[in-house]
């Protein structure tokens, strides 16, 4: 209880309308509110001072910060004091081993390479899955001091206003955004045989932002009208999947599956965008 009142306060002085619309939000989202805005303090004290940050490489074209290890540090303490009994999966440390129907996936810091480049798109994101189903996610920019979350049934919201996604009914007006296969390479050809699709279809333009919970908080609010990609981790998607769910998008694998949790590939537009994507793709591969 104390821990929640906590977490009200926090939220409510850096969003002071936020608080009322928090009130219909349940004590998890509040919480992985404070969690991320407290996370994202962080990420900014790192990035005004890039030059004496430590960055340590994971594998090919894979790194990490201290940034990205502080904040992670931050987001499970206040998690795990409210909620200790639940599951956590955070992406630098991995999973807390906990059998709960709650299950946490945290990206302390979606973005990494934007953010040691000192490009300004990057976020923190943490979901909430019941029975392997995200039912709230919360993805934060600290940068821009927007603050994307969303709640099964209760609608989405940035800042302190509901939003929804865009109603562009044309590839040719569309802005799509995607992620570029940039570790491994066995997705090369399905990210090109989609880029192609697209093409062909003359979308009207395609966008590499370098943030994949930002790009999908992007499509939830109406800035991207589709974003994909391919092998992406449950931490990168669990948040932005239940924000666009909420503010009426449709969300996929490239094959029209509810799987993409599983398999991490993913399509996430408004209804028309997307049926017409999965038909020019379904097309393409006869
Ligand atoms: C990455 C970003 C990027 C996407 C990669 C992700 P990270 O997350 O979201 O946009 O293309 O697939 O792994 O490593 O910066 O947390
Ligand atoms: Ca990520
Ligand atoms: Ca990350």
């Amino acid at each position: 209880m104390i821990m929640y009142l906590l977490c009200i306060i926090v939220t409510s002085i850096k969003y002071p309308k936020l608080r009322f619309m928090n009130n219909n939000y349940s004590p998890q989202l509040n919480t992985a509110v404070s969690a991320a805005l407290l996370a994202g303090k962080t990420i900014m004290r790192f990035y005004s001072r890039l030059e004496n940050l430590r960055v340590m490489s994971k594998g090919h074209n894979d790194y990490v910060s201290e940034a990205d290890h502080e904040a992670e540090k931050i987001i499970l303490e206040t998690l795990n004091k409210a909620y200790p009994q639940y599951k956590i999966t955070a992406e630098e440390s991995g999973s807390n081993n906990t059998q709960s129907e709650y299950e946490w996936f945290i990206d302390p810091l979606d973005g990494t390479t934007n953010f040691i480049h000192g490009i300004p798109q990057f976020a923190v994101s943490i979901g909430l899955c019941k029975d392997g189903v995200p039912i709230l996610g919360v993805i934060y920019d600290p940068f821009k001091n927007e603050l994307f979350c969303a709640e099964k049934g209760k609608g989405a919201l940035m800042n302190d206003k509901k939003i929804r996604v865009a109603n562009c009914s044309s590839m040719k007006s569309a802005v799509f955004g995607m992620g570029i296969p940039y570790r491994k390479k066995d997705h090369t050809s399905a990210y090109i045989e989609t880029l192609r699709t697209l093409m062909d279809a003359r979308v009207g333009s395609i966008r590499r932002l370098g943030a994949a919970a930002l790009d999908m908080a992007y499509v939830a609010s109406g800035r991207l009208d589709g974003f994909w990609e391919f092998n992406l981790k449950p931490w990168d998607i669990v948040a932005g999947s239940i924000i666009v769910l909420e503010s009426g998008g449709h969300v996929s694998d490239l094959e029209d599956s509810e799987e993409y949790i599983k398999s991490g590939n993913i399509l996430a537009a408004n209804l028309n965008l997307h049926k017409d994507v999965i038909d020019k793709l379904k097309k393409d591969l006869q």
